[in-house]
């Protein structure tokens, strides 16, 4: 029996170690959620390295670096095919120059910069996947410069996502480069469970698209999931929609308030190149950025609910906490937040954070009126 469990405990060490080093390596990325821009929203398969280095321009112009931003990702399209010693070719014709000549200059611009792939055979658009040549992708990767790996979940029959992002995820470790790992599969069979041992973010849901429905749907349906999030582990309810049209500003207040509220990964997915004011404050509005980025690292959840008001709460490291009031109705509606449902007893400091504005000290509850398909988000302190 003696020499049984021996024998269990020398076969299982090695690769008990391994997976122990290769984790500890991926969360000293990620502290905080990722912040950056994304191509697919807006562009699908639309990329080019003039699109890529025109943003990563407009995001050190616009002031969205400055603000936090940093990866520039290009999403699925960028490569072509595999060369005769099986390594990923990038589109010629769009990347004329090369993926490592684009991360030179997104790093010449103080930014990072972020390709896509898939764990199957194939991505979702139907170029080649890096089914059986992680390790050579990843390899590939680091010897460009890329910073940040989002890997897609098309063409996966019959893999199991688990083994399969564990796989890319020793690959990257091995690669020599320290590169976030985006897990892209949907929320397929709970990556929330082995996310945090696997990746830095791990999408819980399927595709966003620029609608309050689509958008709500979500975001609101991630409560629950906040045990699984922490510095370098996040969950990732998709890229934002913000500035491309789909929604009206209320809406879109709602979507930045919420994933603030969620700590989630903030990707923009519009064209930063030809921003209105508007969008560009909603991006770069610092209070709401700092409850995303807050130090703390707790994901916020569902406090409150009556039919569709919601109200929602996120400790932050100060001790204060970050609350939206959301009304999913039709009609504009007066809310109260009773300090009691955030742990206070008495009265407390209130602080609009779309309106960089203190309210002042108010007793036992605050209440105010939110738009319709809108939020109040407000910090709350001692
Ligand atoms: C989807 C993914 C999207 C985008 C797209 C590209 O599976 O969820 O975010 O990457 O593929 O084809």
């Amino acid at each position: 029996m003696r020499i049984f469990r021996c024998a269990l405990i020398a076969v299982f060490l090695p690769s008990l170690v391994f997976t122990t080093n290769s984790t500890a390596q991926a969360q000293q990325l990620a502290q905080t959620p990722p912040m950056g821009w994304n191509s697919w929203n807006k562009f699908a398969c639309e990329v080019s390295e003039q699109l890529i280095g025109e943003i990563a321009d407009a995001m050190v112009s616009s002031g969205l670096k400055e603000a936090g931003y940093q990866y520039v990702n290009i999403d699925d399209c960028w490569q072509v095919s595999r060369d005769a010693q099986g390594n990923i070719v990038a589109d010629p014709t769009r990347f004329p120059s090369g993926i490592k000549a684009l991360a030179d200059y997104v790093h010449g611009k103080g930014l990072k910069l972020g390709v896509y792939t898939d764990a199957g055979r194939l991505t979702c658009q139907k170029r080649p996947g890096s089914f059986d040549h992680e390790l050579q992708d990843a390899k590939t990767y680091a010897s460009w410069g890329v910073d940040y790996v989002k890997v897609d979940w098309c063409y996966s029959e019959g893999l199991d996502p688990e083994v399969q992002y564990v796989k890319f995820r020793d690959a990257l470790a091995q690669a020599g480069r320290p590169i976030v790992f985006s897990i892209c599969n949907w929320g397929v069979k709970a990556p929330w469970r082995w996310g945090p041992k696997t990746g830095n973010l791990w999408r819980t849901a399927g595709d966003i698209s620029d609608k309050y429905d689509s958008m709500s749907l979500i975001g609101f349906g991630q409560n629950g999931l906040e045990k699984f999030a922490g510095p370098g582990h996040w969950n990732d309810p998709d890229m934002l929609e913000v500035g491309n049209g789909g929604m009206n500003r209320d809406e879109y207040r709602t979507h930045m308030a919420l994933w603030a509220l969620l700590a989630a990964p903030l990707l923009a997915g519009n064209d930063l190149r030809s921003m209105t004011a508007e969008t560009k404050e909603m991006l770069t509005n610092r209070d709401v950025l700092a409850v995303d980025q807050d130090s703390k690292g707790v994901q916020g959840h569902r406090i409150w609910e009556e039919g569709p008001l919601e109200i929602w709460a996120k400790p932050l490291a100060d001790q204060s906490q970050a609350v939206g009031l959301f009304n999913r109705s039709e009609a504009a509606l007066k809310m109260a937040l009773d300090f009691k449902a955030i742990g206070l007893n008495g009265p407390a400091k209130v602080r609009d954070l779309w309106e960089h504005k203190d309210i002042g000290t108010v007793r036992d509850s605050y209440t105010v009126e939110v738009p319709k398909h809108g939020v109040v988000l407000v910090k709350v302190s001692r």
